[in-house]
C-alpha cells in the first residue's frame, strides 16, 4: 500500500532488471515479441509511479551487451519497440517533468534508435522532477573496461596521477557519472543475478527479488518492494548500535 511508504525515507536510486518477458508470452502460448510489447506498460506504470512518489533516479536495464547474441529477429523486434516506444513516451515524460538518459554502447545501437533516443534526451534535457536511464547495450564490464581505458590515457598525458585515482575518479569515469549509487536493485522473474548491470555501482544496493514476470509487474509490486527495502538496516559496514 502506497500509504504504507515512508517518503522521508526513499531510495534515491533504483534500478529494475525487467526480466520475464519471454517467459511471460510462452505461458499465455504467445509469441515472445508479444511479451516484449507487454512489458512497455510495466515500464510506463512503473515510471509514472515513481516520479509520483517523488524517486529521483530510475534505472532500466533494457538491452544488455549479451542480448546481442539473441536470435537477429528478437534483436530487430526489441530495436523496433524501442523506437515506437520512444516516440509514444515523449508525452508520458514531458507530462511528468522526467528527464531521459541512457548508458551503454550507445554507439554500436541501430541509426534510428540512436537519433530517436537522442532527440527525446534533447526535449527532456531540462525536466527536473526525476532522471530516467535506459540501459541499452549496456554492460557492467565493458563500462569499467572504458573507464579503465580512458584513466590510463589520463595518467599517459599526465592529466592526472596514479596516486590520485581513487572513487571519485572512477565514477566520473562510468556511464553512470551523473548519477549516485543504486540503493535499491530490482529484479524480476525470480532471477537472482546481476547479469553484468552496475557491477560497481550496486556496491551497497539493497536487492530486492521477486518472481512476478515483467510484463505483470505493477505499480503494487513497486510499493511493495520499497516498503521492504524500508525495513532494511543500512549498516555500511558499521555496528547496529552506531546508527542509532
Ligand atoms: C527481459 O525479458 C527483456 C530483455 C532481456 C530484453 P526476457 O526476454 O529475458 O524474458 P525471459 O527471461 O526469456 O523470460
Ligand atoms: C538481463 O536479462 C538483461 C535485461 C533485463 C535487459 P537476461 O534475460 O538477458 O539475463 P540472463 O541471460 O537470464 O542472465
Ligand atoms: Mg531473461
Amino acid at each position: 500500500m502506497k500509504e504504507n511508504i515512508n517518503t522521508d525515507r526513499l531510495p534515491k536510486h533504483i534500478a529494475i532488471i525487467m526480466d520475464g518477458n519471454g517467459r511471460w508470452a510462452k505461458q499465455k502460448g504467445l509469441l515472445r515479441a508479444i511479451g516484449h510489447e507487454n512489458g512497455t506498460k510495466s515500464v510506463r506504470e512503473t515510471v509514472e509511479s515513481c516520479a509520483e512518489l517523488g524517486i529521483e533516479n530510475l534505472t532500466l536495464y533494457a538491452f544488455s551487451t549479451e542480448n546481442w547474441n539473441r536470435p537477429k529477429l528478437e534483436v530487430d523486434t526489441l530495436m523496433k519497440l524501442l523506437v515506437s516506444s520512444l516516440k509514444k513516451e515523449i508525452k508520458t515524460l514531458q507530462d511528468n517533468n522526467i528527464k531521459l538518459n541512457a548508458i551503454g554502447n550507445l554507439t554500436s545501437l541501430p541509426k534510428k534508435v540512436f537519433k530517436e533516443l537522442h532527440e527525446v534526451i534533447a526535449k527532456t534535457e531540462k525536466n527536473t522532477r526525476m532522471t530516467l536511464t535506459l540501459a541499452l547495450s549496456y554492460g557492467s564490464r565493458e563500462e569499467l573496461i572504458s573507464a579503465v581505458k580512458e584513466i590510463s590515457d589520463k595518467v599517459k598525458n599526465n592529466i592526472i596521477s596514479s596516486e590520485n585515482i581513487d572513487e571519485s575518479v572512477i565514477n566520473k569515469h562510468l556511464y553512470t557519472q551523473n548519477l549516485p549509487d543504486v540503493d535499491l536493485l530490482i529484479r524480476t522473474s525470480g532471477e537472482q543475478r546481476i547479469s553484468n548491470f552496475l557491477l560497481w555501482q550496486i556496491a551497497y544496493a539493497e536487492l530486492y527479488f521477486t518472481d512476478v514476470l515483467w510484463p505483470d509487474f505493477t505499480r503494487q509490486h513497486l510499493y511493495d518492494a520499497i516498503i521492504d527495502y524500508q525495513k532494511r538496516e543500512r549498516r555500511f559496514g558499521k555496528t547496529s548500535e552506531q546508527l542509532s
